[in-house]
């Protein structure tokens, strides 16, 4: 498959340059999954503090599901989408009835928690439980399309399907969850949605079709809006 040689060279960029984040540090499954939960619509920097709180307040699953709601929106006040924290609070209600109060390892059980999609249960999956399951979310779906110059609309489902099934292939065994960190980081750090990609600091450089090509701003691909 095209990706088939990207992941040493990607480990070692990943060991040489990832940043210090909290959650990386001790990647805990609790620790890994509220992170991740702040990540999806809220950027790094803001994250960080109220990661940091959330973990002082509440920092076991259980201490999470006994919170009286009115804590769990004062943790999340100013981060937004409240729908995020009382799923989590849902889900660890259900972690403790149906997993006697841990985390399931598995991305397939992942998978029935309230608020777990498959980014979520891939991620947690592969950082704190070291499966070998992709997480793609719109930054690794940005890398993988300028990466084979991919003509399909990244929007569509089957897309998102197929980079997964792909991913699943190169994904290195012993290192699941920095290999998916590391796509994210070459997404967030380098090969950036708006403006120029810094394509002379990307390891990936010499594996990429849109680099060679000169083309990395017209991907990735969308789909045409319907005239309204
Ligand atoms: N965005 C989503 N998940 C992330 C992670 N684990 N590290 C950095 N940025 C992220």
């Amino acid at each position: 498959n095209k990706l088939g040689h990207i992941s040493m060279p990607l480990l070692k960029w990943y060991d040489e340059n990832r940043r210090i984040l909290p959650w990386r540090e001790k990647p805990t499954p609790y620790r890994v999954w509220v992170s991740e939960i702040m990540l999806q619509q809220t950027r790094v920097e803001a994250v960080k503090p109220y990661f940091e709180r959330f973990m002082k307040e509440l920092p076991d699953i259980e201490a999470l599901a006994e919170a009286e709601e009115e804590i769990l929106l004062k943790l999340w006040e100013g981060l937004g989408y409240y729908n995020r924290v009382r799923n989590l609070k849902k889900a660890a209600v259900q972690i403790q009835r149906e997993y006697g109060g841990e985390m399931p390892d598995t991305y397939e059980e992942l998978l029935t928690l309230t608020g777990i999609g498959n980014y979520t249960a891939g991620a947690i999956a592969s950082i704190a439980f070291q499966r070998p399951v992709p997480a793609v979310d719109g930054n690794v779906l940005r890398v993988i399309s300028r990466l084979t110059e991919d003509p399909r609309p990244v929007d569509e489902a089957k897309v998102k399907e197929g980079v997964e099934r792909d991913l699943k292939e190169v994904i290195p065994r012993d290192r699941p969850g920095d290999f998916n960190q590391a796509m994210m980081e070459i997404g967030a750090c380098v090969c950036i949605p708006n403006g120029v990609p810094l394509c002379g600091s990307c390891p990936l450089g010499e594996f990429c079709a849109a680099h060679r090509a000169g083309t990395e701003q017209d991907y990735p691909r969308r789909q045409a809006k319907k005239p309204r």
